[in-house]
């Protein structure tokens, strides 16, 4: 079995959690930023594709992504702004998984990741304000280790079934 990991990450968060899925997968495997996707993914049984949230979804570059995965096994993590296991959260899980429409997802995972303050800033300039900026600056120094233990204990869940 061949493994790639792909992540989009534009501040490093969701890059900790790509870091931390590559070292638990077992056997033959690689990892890219979703800028350097492989051109072709036969050689891959299963991939695990991490990104961040924008706009309540998949970041841009994943979401053009997912939908030509076709039907291969993945797993999908992400990191966001907003309170984990909160709507927004599920919310735009669901968004990935109906973006990778023949795909079979096996697991998901998501947690906070750190927004940067001026990130914060512009969206509470907002005329409309996000739903997930009250829980923005509660995503400070995530992923934390215990976000990436439980990353690593549900993804090994995963693997042993
Ligand atoms: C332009 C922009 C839009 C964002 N939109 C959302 C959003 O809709 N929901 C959310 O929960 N977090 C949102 N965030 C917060 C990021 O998803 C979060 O900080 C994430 O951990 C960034 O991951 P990265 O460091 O891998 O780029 C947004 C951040 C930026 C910069």
């Amino acid at each position: 079995m061949k493994s790639l990991v792909l992540y989009a990450s534009q501040s490093g968060n969701t890059k900790k959690l790509a870091d931390v899925v590559y070292e638990v997968l077992p056997g033959d495997k690689e990892i890219f930023s979703i800028d350097e996707t492989p051109d072709s993914l036969v050689d891959f049984d299963f991939i695990a594709i991490g990104f961040w949230f924008q706009g309540g979804k998949p970041d841009s570059k994943t979401s053009g992504f997912l939908p030509k995965l076709g039907n291969k096994k993945i797993f999908l993590f992400a990191t966001h702004g907003t309170a984990k296991g909160s709507t927004h959260a599920q919310q735009g899980m669901a968004a990935a998984k109906e973006l990778a429409v023949d795909a079979e997802v096996t697991g998901t995972f998501s947690c906070q990741g750190e927004v940067n303050p001026k990130v914060l800033e512009a969206a509470s300039a907002k005329p409309e304000t996000p739903p997930w900026l009250a829980d923005g600056p509660g995503a400070k120094g995530h992923p934390d280790q215990n976000d990436l233990d439980e990353l690593r204990l549900q993804l090994a869940g995963i693997l042993v079934n």
